[in-house]
């Protein structure tokens, strides 16, 4: 993490610049579980985050000045009482592009009930097809119920009549709701940044209705592809009595519950093209890359970086790499798999399972494969900061994307933003929701041990020509959609057609083993 230039802003004072956005809107307030910096001790100690949502999110803000983004001001309260009197004084700063981040105060028992508790591991499971992993408890979805209403009461406590809200995220779903119940009557907007399952899948939830519910007080709810989009529908419809009408416009269903009509869309969210790029073509990041190659020799480096997370299929990756070198020993020596994983909920038991289950296989792998002077696994637990991503992205001759399931993923599009030397090979795994979108990279069903060893070996062999011609046809797609075409896609929802982006026609989960 680095930390971030800010500037600081009186609590309560809103910076009223909202000025004109580049196509013509205001700026919303945007309202998300994590801002983009924790607010700390000191504005000048605030702390920058990672994380998808948080880089997606920011570059809005450049073509819309004068926004207000509301979150958890990243500090742990020891109790109730602190929390109170943190709210009575609200820790705001203003970043340079003109947002005011307002922070939402969570104490110890919030922290444990709600994030790790309700959100991570109740609703996370569920959202991504592991139900099995859910923990269900009473207690963390009434704290999950009270955090929801205290974010809420925070925006409406700011919001004035003809502002427009977005709300973000699993752990939000309830707010759209609370802030109808306390009378705002303006356009809100959601977008759920992971999977939504099937109906047999959700009614696992022991709250399902309540958190219908809570999402469809929205005038607008998004999602990263068409699948979840109608999995929700699906959901609403079935478990809610909700009543869809499709046709209505391109790539939207209408839900009606109740008096209300509620669109329903599937925009897949981009990323900072511009940022990537200009990183990847500047002098030190390409110095950087060239001495992360020059340490590796003349061994091709196969790249991946995620969060800690069950979701990401890391374990299932390190054994696919040994299944490829025990099937073709004579690779040995010939390439090193570079793994980042950045450290993630380290208080919920399942994390930390992983975290062992992971350490375990690399040293095994290592110990049983590695020769004098090499080792197939070079495993950092760390997050990089985005200079040292950008040269590993071009460093690298394949970039390993294989969650079991993934909302969006914006490591791969990340990957193809940098490369543009048209270099590399991205592995992706049809489960991730970008590979929807792109074309253009060698597709795997990560479950498949098998499949998932000849796709890396199949990357590892490519003849230049080959990695040129999927390169350039992966790139279109992501330049296409920068993360500000992506907020206006957003905003544009129920009030002008979304048009469409290139897309992956669906493939079945058959097909040849190394499947591309
Ligand atoms: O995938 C959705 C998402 O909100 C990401 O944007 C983010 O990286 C993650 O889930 C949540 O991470 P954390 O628990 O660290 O806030």
């Amino acid at each position: 993490m680095s930390r971030g230039r800010v500037v600081a802003a009186p609590a309560g004072e809103r910076t009223l610049v909202r000025s004109g956005a580049s196509d013509g809107a205001a700026a919303p307030i945007v309202v998300s579980n994590r801002l983009p910096y924790d607010l700390g001790a000191s504005p000048t100690s605030a702390r920058r985050n990672v994380g998808g949502l948080v880089n997606a999110l920011e570059p809005i803000f450049a073509t819309r000045p004068g926004g207000l983004w509301i979150g958890w001001d990243g500090r742990t309260l020891p109790n109730a009482r602190s929390v109170e009197q943190a709210l009575r004084q609200a820790r705001a700063m203003s970043l340079p592009s003109g947002v005011t981040l307002c922070g939402v105060p969570l104490s110890e028992r919030d922290i444990a009930r709600y994030y790790n508790g309700l959100c991570n591991r109740a609703l996370w499971p569920v959202l991504h097809d592991f139900p099995g992993r859910g923990v269900f408890d009473g207690d963390d979805w009434e704290r999950y119920v009270r955090v929801n209403r205290r974010f809420a009461d925070v925006v409406l406590a700011r919001a004035k009549p003809s502002d427009r809200i977005w709300v973000h995220d699993y752990q939000l779903m309830l707010v759209p709701r609370f802030l109808r119940d306390g009378g705002f009557a303006g356009r809100i907007d959601f977008f759920l940044h992971t999977p939504f399952p099937p109906p047999e899948i959700f009614r696992v939830l022991p709250w399902r209705r309540e958190i219908l519910e809570g999402v469809l007080a929205s005038d607008a709810v998004a999602f990263h592809t068409p699948r979840y989009r109608d999995n929700f529908v699906d959901s609403a419809e079935t478990l809610i009595g909700a009543a869809p009408s499709r046709g209505v416009a391109p790539d939207r269903v209408d839900l009606i519950v109740g008096t209300a009509r509620v669109h329903a869309a599937a925009i897949p969210i981009g990323i900072d093209v511009e940022g990537f790029q200009s990183l990847a073509r500047s002098p030190a990041v390409q110095a950087r890359a060239r001495r992360i190659r020059a340490a590796h020799g003349d061994r091709s480096i196969v790249f991946g970086a995620e969060r800690l997370d069950y979701t990401k299929g890391i374990v299932e990756r390190l054994l696919a790499v040994e299944r490829l070198l025990r099937a073709h020993p004579s690779l040995s020596e010939s390439f090193a798999v570079v793994q980042v994983v950045v450290p993630s909920r380290h208080a919920v038991e399942e994390y930390r399972r992983m975290k062992r289950d992971i350490d375990r296989e690399v040293g095994r792998i290592n110990g049983e494969l590695g020769v004098d002077g090499w080792e197939p696994i070079h495993y950092r637990y760390r997050a990089l900061d985005r200079g040292e991503l950008v040269a590993h992205y071009l460093a690298a001759s394949v970039a390993l994307v294989t969650p079991l399931r993934d909302g969006m993923n914006l490591v791969a599009s990340e990957f193809v933003a940098s490369r543009v030397d048209e270099g590399g090979v991205l592995v992706l795994s049809e489960f991730a929701g970008v590979s929807d979108i792109l074309d253009g990279a060698v597709r795997v069903n990560p479950n498949d041990s098998q499949a998932l060893a000849a796709a890396i070996h199949a990357a590892l062999l490519m003849p230049v020509r080959e990695r040129t011609a999927r390169m350039r046809r992966l790139r279109p797609a992501v330049l296409a959609n920068p993360a500000t075409a992506w907020a206006a896609r957003c905003l544009a929802v129920g009030t002008r057609p979304l048009g469409r982006l290139a897309a992956v026609p669906a493939r079945g989960a058959g097909g040849p083993r190394n499947a591309t």
